[in-house]
């Protein structure tokens, strides 16, 4: 899965994942454990979850999973004591529950703008706060999943774009705040991804050849590399590696997202 890391990574270093049932967040799931993580994933639905586990028990990891919705911090304090009680206290958390669809702002509801914003970063907060007892005994990871929108304008994208900004920052004042207990906070910024479902809702109006052709390297990441990435982000090789936020978006950002915004703009003008 990850032949150039070793093996032995992460064993020993349970691996909580919310979101974990699908799309980016399994990929890093599956990071993880090929490299000898045990892993604690959590997400809406039952059956995803199920799924994934099975998949991921087959890579050799031993595997709980918590029936959460990240806005409710109630269910994923239950969900971080089921994970420590099972695997041992976690030594790396990923805040990746994410929720995203494409809304002129004048149209967005208020609700709408919410579900995002509570979901990609009030439930990262749930998620990190939940986690601090036991990242603070092993001296643990967080990694936040956040986005080009964090950084870079697109139409349509407002509510996305409020919530990554604030991930990265949620990101940083942690990274501050719990350096003293030994705890490290970073972020990725992944590019489009291959089959997942959040590429799948932003290429449904721009078209896939539009993303295609924002990424230098003229591809989408296969979500295994941006699995490796995370896994590296929370093993002991970074460990001096906090604050950081780690652009894996093919030079995207470099090209700017005025590709996507005529498209989407140019589809609209025809509906
Ligand atoms: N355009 C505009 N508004 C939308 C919308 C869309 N495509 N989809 C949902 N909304 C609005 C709803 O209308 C509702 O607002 P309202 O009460 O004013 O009508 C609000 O968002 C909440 O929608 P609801 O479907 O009740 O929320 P939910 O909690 O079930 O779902 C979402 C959360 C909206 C983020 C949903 O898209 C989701 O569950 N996504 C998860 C999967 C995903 O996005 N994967 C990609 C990850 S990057």
């Amino acid at each position: 899965m990850s032949p150039l890391l070793h093996p032995d990574l992460l064993r020993g270093r349970p691996v909580f994942v919310s979101g974990g049932g699908s799309g980016v967040n399994l990929a890093i799931a599956r990071s993880c454990a090929s490299v000898g993580a045990d892993l604690a994933i959590c997400g809406r639905t039952p059956e995803t979850l199920e799924l994934a586990a099975k998949e991921l028990r087959e890579l050799g990891a031993s595997v709980v999973t918590a029936v959460a919705d990240v806005r409710d911090p109630e269910a994923v304090d239950a969900a971080l004591a089921i994970a420590g009680d099972r695997l041992g206290p976690m030594a790396g958390v990923v805040c990746g529950a994410a929720g995203n669809f494409l809304a002129p702002a004048e149209r967005l509801s208020s609700n709408g703008f919410r579900a995002v914003v509570d979901i990609d970063l009030v439930g990262a907060f749930h998620v990190a706060r939940a986690a601090f007892e036991q990242l603070r005994t092993t001296g643990g990871a967080l990694l936040f999943v956040s986005g080009g929108q964090s950084t870079m304008s697109f139409i349509h994208q407002a509510h996305v774009s409020a919530a990554k900004a604030g991930v990265d920052a949620l990101m940083r004042a942690l990274a501050l705040e719990w350096a003293p207990h030994g705890i490290r906070s970073n972020s990725i910024l992944p590019g489009p991804v291959a089959d997942t479902e959040g590429m799948r809702r932003l290429a449904e109006t721009a078209g896939d050849d539009v993303w295609r052709g924002s990424v230098p390297l003229g591809r989408y990441a296969d979500p295994a590399e941006i699995g490796t990435l995370a896994a590296l982000l929370l093993s002991p090789l970074s460990g001096f590696v906090t604050g950081a936020q780690l652009v894996a978006d093919g030079g995207m950002s470099l090209h700017g997202s005025g590709g996507f915004n005529d498209a989407v703009r140019a589809a609209l003008s025809d509906t």
